[in-house]
C-alpha cells in the first residue's frame, strides 16, 4: 500500500446509522436478529479481549483501532495502564484522535502506521509517550489484540514474528478476531464435469480475487484452515495456541445486515446525496453483486472467520 491509499476511509459513517456517534467498522458477532450492527461489533470486540485475558492495569498494544471506538470501549472496560494503538488509515487515525477519550490513570498512544513496519509508526501527538519511545526500546506488552484487521497486514506471519520477537513480554498474549481461507483452496471447487457450473465457479473466483485485491487482503494471508492458523502461531514460537471458526457467528448477521442497509437505508442515502437515477442503479447493481460474490465465497468456505489466540512462553 502506499502511504496515503486508503482501503475504507470514512464510507463506514452510513453502517452506523442506527447509532450516528458510533464509528465501527467490522464483521461483528452476532447474537439475535435485531442486533445493531453497533451491538454485534461491540460484542466482538468484548469477545476478543476477554481471549486476550486483558486485566485491569495491564499494557496493551491494540493493532487496527480503526476510528476509536474499540480504544474507547477498551479504555472503559478493562482500565489498562498503558494503551499503544496502531492503525493504518490516516482518516482513521485523525478521527481517533478527536474521539478518544483518555482516562487520567491510563498513558494511552495512537499511532499510524503499518502494525508490520515500527519504522512507520508516527503519532502527531506526543502525550503519554511517542511513536519513537515504542519504535525505539524492546516494548513488553502484556497483552497484544487484532480486531478484524490482522488479514490486510503484508503479512501476517511477519506480524506474527514481530509480535513474537519484539513486543510481547515472556507469558504475554495474543488475540485475533481474523479471516482465512476453509481447508479446500478456494481455487479448487471446479468440477469440469459440469462446464455450467464450472464457468460460474470461475466467474466468482475471478471477483472474489477482485474484490481481495481492492480490499488489499494479500491472498498468502488466505490460511486453510484453523489448523494451519495453529501451525502458523506455534512456529512463531507462541504456546496454548488456539483458533476456532466463529464463521456461523459473524457472516450470517452481516451480510443480513447488508443485506437490509442494501434495500433499506441505500436508496434513502443516495437520494439524500444527490446521485443522479443512472448512478443509483448502478449503486444498487453494484453492492448487490458484491453481496451476491460475499454470500458464494461464505458458502464455499473460502472465507472463514476465527477468533486466535497465543501465549508468549516463558524462557
Ligand atoms: C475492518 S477495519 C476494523 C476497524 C476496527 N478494528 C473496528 O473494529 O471498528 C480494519 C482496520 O485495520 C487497519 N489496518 C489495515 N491494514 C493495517 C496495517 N497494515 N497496520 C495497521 N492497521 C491496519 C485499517 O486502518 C482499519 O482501521
Amino acid at each position: 500500500m502506499g502511504s496515503e491509499e486508503e482501503t475504507y476511509g470514512m464510507a463506514h459513517r452510513q453502517l452506523n446509522y442506527q447509532s450516528p456517534d458510533s464509528l465501527w467498522l467490522n464483521m461483528g458477532l452476532w447474537s439475535d436478529p435485531d442486533d445493531t450492527f453497533q451491538d454485534a461489533c461491540k460484542r466482538l470486540a468484548m469477545t476478543l479481549a476477554k481471549i486476550a485475558r486483558v486485566s485491569q492495569g495491564c499494557s496493551w498494544f491494540d493493532t487496527g483501532y480503526g476510528c476509536g471506538d474499540q480504544t474507547n470501549l477498551f479504555l472503559q472496560q478493562f482500565r489498562p495502564a498503558r494503551y499503544v494503538g496502531v492503525t493504518y488509515e490516516k482518516s482513521h487515525y485523525i478521527a481517533a484522535q478527536k474521539r478518544v477519550q483518555r482516562p487520567s490513570d491510563c498513558q494511552v498512544t495512537l499511532l499510524k502506521g503499518d502494525a508490520v513496519r515500527p519504522d512507520s509508526w508516527s503519532s502527531d501527538s506526543e502525550l503519554g509517550g511517542g511513536a519513537g519511545d515504542i519504535r525505539g526500546s524492546e516494548n513488553k506488552f502484556d497483552v497484544v489484540t487484532c480486531l478484524d484487521c490482522a488479514y490486510h497486514f503484508r503479512t501476517r506471519e511477519d506480524f506474527l514474528h514481530l509480535l513474537h520477537r519484539k513486543l510481547l513480554r515472556e507469558g504475554g498474549t495474543l488475540a485475533l478476531a481474523d479471516i482465512i481461507a476453509g481447508e479446500k483452496p478456494w481455487t479448487q471447487s471446479l468440477n469440469w464435469w459440469n462446464p455450467v457450473s464450472t464457468l460460474g465457479v470461475v466467474l466468482m473466483q475471478a471477483l472474489f480475487l477482485l474484490i481481495m485485491t481492492a480490499t488489499n487482503v494479500p491472498l498468502t494471508n488466505l490460511w486453510p484452515g484453523p489448523a494451519h492458523y495453529e501451525a502458523h502461531l506455534r512456529r512463531a514460537g507462541f504456546v496454548d495456541v488456539g483458533v476456532t471458526d466463529i464463521s456461523n457467528q459473524v457472516f450470517p448477521g452481516f451480510l443480513a445486515f447488508l443485506e437490509r442497509f442494501r434495500t433499506q437505508r441505500l436508496p434513502h442515502i443516495m437520494v439524500r446525496d444527490g446521485f443522479s437515477y443512472p448512478s443509483r442503479v448502478v449503486a444498487r447493481w453494484a453492492f448487490w453483486g458484491i453481496l451476491a460474490v460475499l454470500r458464494f465465497s461464505v458458502a464455499k468456505r473460502w472465507l472463514v472467520f476465527v477468533l486466535a489466540h497465543g501465549t508468549k512462553s516463558r524462557e
